[in-house]
């Protein structure tokens, strides 16, 4: 079976002699290319994966073309649904620099899926420009009927475009491993104020609503508590919704891009574990510093990390 990225190498850690995580062990911070860590965590131990890659990088060292996609070997790949090797072939040929990406991505995934737990859940985080192949893509890995949410994250904040709708939102797609027996709980979700708290009763008022696909939060404070300094920090209100909605006390959560580490404090502050993986020296001194732990080394890390 042949799978893009997956001759990248694989994991030594710097204590070879102990298990890199254990399901008892504290949060775990990783300074690794992700792939390569992954790849050293067993089957089926995290409940939430929260992706959020950064897009169109310009590394062409850590991507696989679609040569190796195109192996009839590599067809199934052990997913349910469709022929990945198909889906892929097709996205490359409607746009090559997607299918460069996706060379990228893909084995991650792969990987974010084998880690996933039988009732676990992935969200992957995108802009507007990747996110449709993307659909397409990830229906092709996990199956069609594992498709949760596609929620729209809106913030306005910055210039406006004038030529064209100023696009303001990212997208998160949101799938399950297993549509039978995932969990998802809607009362553990923070409320958001209604649109028009004179149209329901004030004890309604007073909770709140539960919020849709649709969130509007703020983009992280220019200044305040919460903001690290490191360029593509997301809000902490948003990772709040996706860890309360899809994990419970006591799960593992991991986040293979990590960047400032806001899946983890939301993790923290919600009483689940976490698993940051992130291959920025920036971005591993920062999560150190917010959440006071060390990170362990794998491999050879990349020093100019794209953000
Ligand atoms: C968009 S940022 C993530 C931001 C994060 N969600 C936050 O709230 O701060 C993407 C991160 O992925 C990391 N990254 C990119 N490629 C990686 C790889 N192959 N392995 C590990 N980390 C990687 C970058 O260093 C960057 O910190």
């Amino acid at each position: 079976m042949s799978i893009p990225g997956q001759s990248e190498g694989a994991a030594h850690g710097a204590h070879d002699a102990e298990p890199l995580w254990r399901p008892d062990g504290p949060d775990l911070l990783i300074h690794a290319d992700n792939l390569v860590a992954m790849r050293a965590l067993p089957d089926a131990s995290v409940q939430l994966v929260y992706l959020d890659p950064p897009f169109n990088t310009g590394r062409t060292q850590h991507r696989r073309t679609t040569r190796s996609v195109r192996d009839p070997e590599g067809a199934h790949l052990g997913f349910t649904g469709t022929s990945y090797t198909r889906t892929v072939e097709a996205l490359s040929s409607y746009d090559d620099a997607f299918g460069d990406y996706w060379g990228f991505l893909a084995p991650r995934l792969i990987e974010a899926h084998r880690l996933l737990r039988d009732d676990g859940t992935l969200y992957l985080h995108l802009d507007w420009r990747e996110a449709h192949y993307a659909k397409v893509a990830l229906d092709a890995l996990f199956g069609r009927e594992c498709f949760l949410n596609e929620l729209i994250w809106a913030y306005d904040y910055g210039a406006k475009a004038r030529s064209r709708w100023p696009t303001k939102h990212d997208t998160i797609l949101v799938y399950v491993k297993n549509p039978a027996t995932y969990s998802f709980d809607s009362e553990a979700v923070d409320r958001e104020p209604y649109m028009a708290p004179g149209l329901v009763t004030p004890e309604k008022a007073a909770r709140g609503k539960l919020p849709t696909d649709v969130w509007w939060h703020t983009i992280v404070p220019t200044s305040g508590a919460e903001k690290t300094g490191y360029p593509t920090q997301k809000p902490l209100g948003v990772l709040r919704r996706i860890v309360q909605a899809s994990s419970r006390e006591g799960d593992w959560v991991l986040d293979p891009f990590a960047g400032s580490g806001t899946t983890a404090a939301a993790a923290r502050a919600l009483g689940r574990r976490s698993i940051s993986i992130d291959e920025s020296p920036d971005a591993v001194a920062v999560i150190e510093r917010r959440l006071g732990l060390v990170a362990q080394r794998l491999g050879a890390a990349h020093p100019e990390t794209p953000r």
